[in-house]
């Protein structure tokens, strides 16, 4: 065994390509395609929204994707590593990353904990006839906007366990935790969902529900927000501009093709993202039908379409208890294998920079992650917290660093093309001059565009009226402070014993690996 290959066995590995690729797609299938696509599709000109997604699925998402297998694959290390092993300049850039995946870990924890709750309350309908006075009233306690530390046991007790598995998970490594936890999760997550999606489409009222979703407003497609929010939900639930795609990809056999894996992933997550688009507006048309008002009155956003609009579905639909359990517990296991990918990103850096064992740094990482995520989300104000961090994070988190990287890589670093060789030297799919253009110039001038307009609106027009200073601390300082942390982290010394130059000459494909 030589030097490298001893110490790549020693970080751990997914056992096989499918491994890797159910652990991805668990990665990419999470919150953001259960509830977040559905009502973005409805807001963004239902059926034409189509259009502009597939465009940002095929000229940003994927091509970005391939950026970061091309970067973990080929410097097979954490994100600041991989980084670090294509340009030292570039660092920072990984640990801006790891930043981002810290805060959002956070406050994504709090989601899964609400949704743990919500299977249990699906089967006694415990919030009654009114979802939304339960969700803010009894169960989260929120006050008025602002924040405070009185506790709420019936958010922090999940929470508490919601971690507790994390840290189970982690521990266990990189095979037999995060890749077994997909191996098991990701079939009886498709089951579940599948099995809600029939449910949906033969409650009455359902073809109403697809028709508002599917009627194509063709006039969307001027607006340029109508774009801008295709490339934003194309990145959060392709789990791209995380770090996530290169630290996963760090784990994989330096023989795997990585370009055809990349496909398989983002169609699996798209498809289950238009599956998850059928199954809640089935869900919404019942729901119309039975109030006798159209569609648009009973869809609502984020939160709202998961824990008010839903509750009041399995209120009324025939084995509307049913309905919950397979809802929720989808929540519950799409948001496991995305958080624990979300959290190997900062463990892997961790474990990177300081040369700690596995055990060392899981505890190092996700005891603090956990305390933090209890004291902000499981108190009365985590939910407004929670809403504002991951509004900014999102934009001048993910999107920003999207671009950022991939700016740097092909400008700074110069080091597209040699990824591309990289990546052509297993993969099924070639990678030729449109990525380079793609990636080095088209991809982040709009994403570029797409953050302007953005930032106009938020200079503009305080997010949601929060006030001020909230608005100040948990949305523009977080995102701040996330760029603050990462370039201090940067000037940590990397240990002697790990090397900054990029790993060796890349080994011959195996023709049985890149065909399995
Ligand atoms: N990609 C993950 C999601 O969609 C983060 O929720």
């Amino acid at each position: 065994m030589t030097d490298a290959t001893a110490a790549e066995s020693h970080r751990g590995a997914f056992s096989s390509r499918k491994v890797f690729i159910l652990a991805a797609v668990g990665s990419a299938v999470g919150l953001g395609n259960i509830w977040r696509f559905p009502y973005v599709a409805y807001e963004n000109g239902g059926g034409a929204f189509v259009l502009p997604y597939l465009v940002a699925l095929l000229t940003a998402g994927i091509p970005f994707l391939l950026l970061d297998y091309a970067l973990g694959h080929r410097g097979r290390g954490s994100a600041p590593l991989s980084f670090a092993r294509t340009d030292r300049r570039t660092e920072w850039i990984g640990w801006w990353q790891v930043g981002i995946c810290f805060v959002i870990a956070v406050y994504y924890a709090a989601v899964i904990a609400w949704a743990v709750r919500y299977t249990g309350f699906s089967l006694g309908k415990v919030w009654g006839d009114a979802p939304e006075e339960f969700l803010f009233g009894s169960f989260l306690q929120a006050g008025d906007p602002g924040v405070s530390l009185d506790l709420v046991p019936g958010v922090l007790v999940p929470l508490a366990l919601v971690w507790a598995a994390v840290l189970a998970v982690m521990v266990l490594g990189v095979q037999k935790g995060i890749g077994a936890t997909a191996v098991v999760f990701i079939p009886v997550l498709v089951l579940a969902f599948g099995a809600l999606v029939v449910r949906a489409l033969f409650l009455p009222g359902a073809g109403a529900g697809l028709d508002a979703l599917f009627s194509p407003d063709w006039a969307a497609l001027g607006h340029a927000s109508v774009w801008a929010a295709a490339f934003g939900q194309i990145f959060f639930s392709l789990s791209v501009g995380f770090g996530i795609m290169i630290t996963y990809s760090s784990y994989v056999s330096r023989r795997t093709d990585m370009t055809g894996s990349g496909l398989v992933v983002g169609f699996a997550n798209s498809g289950f993202e238009l599956l998850a688009g059928i199954g809640v507006f089935a869900a919404l048309g019942f729901m119309a039908q039975a109030n006798g008002v159209p569609v648009d009155e009973v869809a609502s956003d984020g939160l709202g379409l998961a824990f008010v609009a839903f509750p009041a579905i399995i209120n009324e639909a025939p084995a509307g208890g049913l309905i919950g359990v397979l809802f929720f517990g989808s929540l519950v296991f799409a948001g496991v294998t995305s958080l624990v990918s979300v959290i190997e990103v900062v463990i892997s850096a961790v474990r990177d920079k300081l040369e700690l064992s596995r055990t060392a740094a899981t505890v190092a990482v996700v005891l603090p992650s956990a305390l933090v995520s209890l004291v902000f989300f499981g108190t009365t104000s985590g939910v407004y917290v929670l809403d504002i961090v991951d509004h900014f994070v999102n934009r001048y988190g993910i999107l920003l660093v999207a671009v950022v990287s991939m700016l740097a890589v092909a400008w700074l670093a110069r080091a597209l093309r040699p990824l591309s060789d990289h990546l052509n030297l297993t993969g099924s799919v070639r990678v030729g001059r449109w990525w380079l253009v793609l990636v080095g110039a088209l991809t982040p001038a709009a994403l570029t565009v797409v953050l302007v307009r953005e930032l106009a609106t938020d200079l503009g027009t305080p997010y949601e009226g929060y006030p001020g200073w909230m608005l100040g601390t948990f949305g523009w300082g977080v995102a701040a402070a996330v760029v603050l942390a990462a370039v201090l982290a940067t000037l940590v010394r990397w240990r002697p014993r790990t090397s900054l130059t990029p790993p060796g000459e890349d080994p011959a494909p195996d023709p049985t690996e890149v065909a399995s």
